[in-house]
Order: structure tokens, then sequence, then C-alpha cells
């Protein structure tokens, strides 16, 4: 009997302690790949679950980040949990969310699995709002906010119209290029890829620009869709498709440009071309998005072509007001966004119900303006000069 007493009051010791540990290391900054960390004044205060998809783009830790910081300015409690572009792990970070009463919860998902815990959330009252990446297949939650994505494939679409001057282009030499889309598990990828189209296709019809390597005309050419995109936004996989094409298809052309979905994969193509002699000195128009730190460098280097400026801070600001303003039952109306609406419609469209989506505008990024988001005090100096930029 003692022995079970003192076995007992071993584990009660030992779970306290990893109780603390667990606390300790939590209550700083955020945290790493699939954990959560919380903090707040009280525990009295109401607690908002913030769930991020991934970290290795590293867009998302900047935005957990913000999230957590703009949640706690307005007195709330905050959890923030990286779903490593699992599902599976990402719904279990939602439910422990809930299990700790959580009465909102901001969700940048890892892809339509994530309808069954938004389920859960909508059982238990709890208030979901999509970020950045649209929750299809759901009636169960109202809002999602995001950036006009169909305009930011229209900013890389445009970068390319200028950086190949395709106005001017002739079909007696016609420019090329190749494709690249995100992953076919975000909606967003589908949006940014007929932004971009919707800009050269035309280009393509007229014979100026030719296209090496499989054709999607939209995004609902789903088999050829499938061949450009990019599961889970993965760099290696981008990066060995750019390899697969320099040897194949692109074999005996001079590629004069890449579409590529944002800037992660955009470093990772340029890397594969500068492996390829053909481009050591001239690299193709890179696009890309999310203006990283080294892209911008890069942009400024003469290297990526472009990007685009989303300026996550502000998401994740009109984020929090969003759900302070739906848990206190206020009316919405949050500074720098707005509700879309008329031909924007179809942004909030989740296959079951029309969300009200609350949109911000992206910027397009040229070495022309590359320091728009350094004013935007958008990177730390640290930022900007393991990066170069000086
Ligand atoms: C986001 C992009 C990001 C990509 C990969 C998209 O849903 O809108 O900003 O680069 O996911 O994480």
């Amino acid at each position: 009997m003692k022995k079970i007493v003192l076995q007992f009051l071993v584990m009660m010791a030992i779970g306290s302690f990893a109780f603390v540990g667990c606390q300790k290391s939590g209550s700083g900054g955020t945290s790493s790949t699939g954990t959560s960390t919380s903090s707040g004044d009280s525990s009295s205060s109401t607690l908002i679950g913030i769930a991020m998809p991934e970290t290795h783009v590293q867009r998302w830790q900047k935005d957990g980040a913000a999230l957590k910081s703009y949640a706690e300015s307005r007195g709330y409690r905050a959890e923030v949990a990286y779903g490593d572009a699992d599902q599976a792990v990402q719904n279990r970070q939602i439910g422990n969310f809930l299990t700790n009463g959580a009465k909102a919860i901001i969700i940048g998902s890892v892809n339509e699995g994530v309808i069954s815990a938004v389920a859960d959330a909508a059982q238990d009252k709890v208030q979901v709002i999509a970020y950045d990446r649209i929750i299809s297949g759901s009636a169960d939650y109202d809002y999602y906010i995001t950036f006009n994505n169909f305009k930011v494939g229209q900013f890389q679409g445009q970068g390319i119209e200028q950086g190949l001057n395709l106005k001017a282009a002739t079909a007696d030499a016609p420019k090329t290029i190749t494709l690249f889309a995100g992953s076919p598990t975000d909606g967003n990828a589908f949006f940014f890829y007929d932004g971009a189209m919707s800009v050269l296709n035309p280009y393509i019809e007229q014979g100026v620009l030719k296209v090496v390597g499989p054709y999607p005309q939209t995004s609902k050419d789903s088999a050829n869709f499938q061949r450009i995109a990019t599961e889970n936004w993965q760099a290696p996989i981008a990066k060995t498709r750019m390899e697969n094409l320099l040897n194949n298809d692109a074999k005996d052309v001079v590629l004069d440009a890449v579409l590529a979905p944002n800037d992660t994969l955009a470093r990772a193509i340029i890397e594969a071309c500068l492996a390829d002699a053909k481009y050591t000195s001239k690299l193709p128009v890179v696009t890309g998005q999310d203006a990283e730190a080294a892209s911008t460098a890069s942009i400024k280097n003469g290297q990526q072509y472009m990007t685009v400026f989303k300026d996550t801070t502000k998401l994740a600001e009109a984020a929090v007001i969003l759900a302070d303003q739906i848990v206190k039952l206020q009316a919405i109306n949050i500074p720098g966004a707005t509700l879309a609406s008329e031909d924007l419609l179809s942004i909030g469209d989740t296959g079951k119900k029309v969300v009200k989506a609350y949109l911000l505008e992206p910027i397009l990024i040229t070495k022309d303006n590359w320091k728009v988001p350094v004013d935007a005090n958008f990177y730390t100096t640290e930022e900007i000069t393991t990066n170069g930029l000086k």
C-alpha cells in the first residue's frame, strides 16, 4: 500500500513538473511545429485559438506571432499552433483549443480535411474565422479574411508582361515560359493561377508567348493543373520539377520566364536554373509572392523579378478585430478590409455556402519599389541584414 502511495506521489510530482515545464516553454513567443503556446494576463480572459498550417513557408510564423500579439493587446488569451502541413495534426490542435474553452478560432487550414474540426467548433458554438485560405466544403462557419488572391495572380501575370515586354513581342520571335502552381490542396492556388493566366492567356493565344511543358489554360483543367501544381508548397518538389523540365521539355530552349506562385518556390526554381549553364548569366523572369526578406534581397540584386507584398501584419490585425467584434456580437467594421461583393462574391464560396469574405489589397513589388515592405516595417533590421539588404 505504502508503495502504491509513493508511486502515486512520484507520478503527481512528475505530472506537475511537466505541467510547469509546458507553461514555461509556452510563455514567450511562438512555438515550434506541432505545439502550442499561450499567454495573457489572466486565466479568466477569453481564449482565442490560432491554428496556422505550416512553418516551412516563412510567412506563417510571422502570421502566428502577429495574431497572438494583436489578440493579447485586446485583452484576450491566445494560443498558437502550427500544423506541420498535416491536417490530422492541425485538427488535434483545434480540438485542444476547444477543450481549453476558446471562444473563437482563427484557422489558416492545411487542406479541406479541416472541416470535421470546424464542425466540432460549430457544435460547441465557437466562431471560426478562415484565415488567408478558404475552408471549402463547410457550411459551419461564417467569416473569411484574406487578400484579393485573384489580384495577387494578376500581379504575377503583369510582372511577366512587363519583364518580357510582351506588349511589344511578336509571333516571329515568341517568348517562352514554363508554368508552376501552388498546392492543389489550397484554394488560393487556383485564384493565383487564374489571375496570372487572365493576363497571360491573350499573349499565348496571339502566339507571342509559348508555353514549354504542361499548359492548363485555367485551373479548371484539373489534369494539367495537377501536373504543374506543387503539393503542400514544398520547395524541393518545385526544384526537382524545374530540374526535370530543364533536362527534358526545356532542354532545347532558353526560357524567358517562369510563373512561380510564391517566393519559397521561386527561390527553389532559381536555384535549379543557376545550376544550368544556360542561365548562369541571365535568369528567366521569375515571379513570386509574400515579399519574403530573401526574395526581396534577390529582387534588389536582380535575380527574382517580382513578388507580391501582402502585409500579413495588417491581415493579422484585421482578423483579430473581426474575432473581437464577432465575440462581442458587435457590428463588423474592419479598417483596411472590404467585404467581397458582386464579382468577388465567389471568393467566399465554400461550395456549401457563401461566407462573408473580407479582403485586403496586395502590392506588386519589383526592383523599382523593393523598399515598400521595409518601409512598412515588415522586416526587422536583422532579417534584412541576413539577406544582404543594406
Ligand atoms: C498563401 C501564400 C503562401 C502559400 C504557401 C497560400 O495559401 O496565401 O501566402 O505562400 O499559401 O504557404
